[in-house]
């Protein structure tokens, strides 16, 4: 028989995203809701090492579904990569008797609670928090409905004066590692081309676009670059246009941090909400090392030593589409 989990640990970790506060806040009231004893943990790892952590009420959750950012703070952990500071990590668990961990951070994030989870066979449930959608086994992650929207409105006022001057418009987004916001947000602002790190840029290509264009008298462009894409960035991609075509007005656009923040989206609340409500269900039944997507609308469990392996595809068909609107 499984053991009741009685009292339960809940974080953020990794970049924050907007919809971790629906997250905190779904899996405290679900937890006090089963008479089950809630404590945050600041600053991701960071204050299960050195042991900020508090216990939370239904009050400590009140008025944040609607807010960006997280009230428990974040943080990227170097201590946790080691055993001594697992261990330190484990003991302040134990002095507390908190048997179940809820971890909402990214695939980094899941890679700590993994180790963490077979060393001190504490039970630990993931959520997807990170605006980079990158991770396998959900089709959606928290914060990125919000984050992509964010970048679609940025782009749309930049096409404004790109079309006042006719010219073209480098517009970098977040993805050191996943094109997901560059893809979805260049589609939807009709982008005429986009730079992911999953595929390769074809330089030569994007130049003879350009001339191309100009011969149509094509002269407004917007191309998107996620950050991690292999040339460099939007700033590298600028100087190399530069060189091959020096009468070309370009203009660079790195919209950063802006895309981690704001009020979370209705889709990102929602997620959140079902994602958190979820979670403690799971500790409750004994699924332990797992974390929670949700596939075709459908809550979607993956264990997370599958779900470190892999990420999330981007298809062929995509990038075949984003040509043939772009043109
Ligand atoms: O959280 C994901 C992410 O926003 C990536 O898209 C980005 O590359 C990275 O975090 C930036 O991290 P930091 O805020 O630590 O510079």
């Amino acid at each position: 028989m499984e053991k009741k989990v009685t009292k339960i640990g809940v974080m953020t970790s990794g970049g924050d995203s907007p919809g971790m506060n629906a997250a905190i806040r779904a899996v405290v009231r679900t937890a006090l809701f089963h008479k089950i004893e809630v404590f945050g943990i600041m600053q991701g790892y960071t204050g299960l090492v050195h042991d900020e952590i508090v216990e939370m009420d239904s009050r400590s959750v009140a008025n944040i579904i609607q807010r960006g950012g997280t009230i428990l703070k974040t943080s990227r952990c170097m201590e946790f990569m080691e055993y001594e500071g697992r261990k330190k990590a484990f003991e302040n668990l134990q002095k507390r008797g908190i048997d179940g961990l809820v971890i909402i951070g990214g695939d980094g994030s899941f890679r700590g609670a993994q180790i963490f989870s077979n060393e001190f066979n504490i039970p630990c449930i993931g959520l997807p928090g990170t605006i980079d959608k990158d991770i396998a086994g959900t089709d959606y992650t928290i914060g990125f409905d919000t984050a992509v929207n964010t970048a679609v409105e940025a782009i749309d006022k930049i096409r404004d004066t790109a079309h006042a001057h006719d010219r073209l418009f480098l517009v970098e987004v977040m993805g050191r590692d996943a094109g997901y916001i560059a893809l979805h947000s260049g589609i939807a602002t009709g982008a005429e081309n986009i730079l992911i790190p999953e595929r390769k840029t074809n330089i030569n290509e994007i130049i003879s676009s350009l001339e191309e264009k100009e011969k149509r008298k094509k002269l407004v462009n917007v191309i998107i670059v996620a950050e991690g894409d292999e040339f460099g960035g939007a700033n590298e991609l600028h100087h190399y246009i530069k060189e091959r075509l020096p009468n070309q007005e370009v203009r660079v656009c790195i919209l950063g941090h802006i895309q981690r923040g704001g009020s979370p989206s209705c889709m990102d609340r929602l997620l959140a909400s079902r994602m958190g409500y979820h979670a403690v269900e799971s500790l409750m039944v004994g699924r332990h090392n797992v974390f929670i997507g949700i596939l075709n609308n459908k809550i979607n469990y993956m264990p997370l030593n599958e779900a470190v392996k892999q990420k999330q595809v981007i298809s062929d068909e995509w990038m075949k589409m984003v040509k043939i609107l772009a043109t």
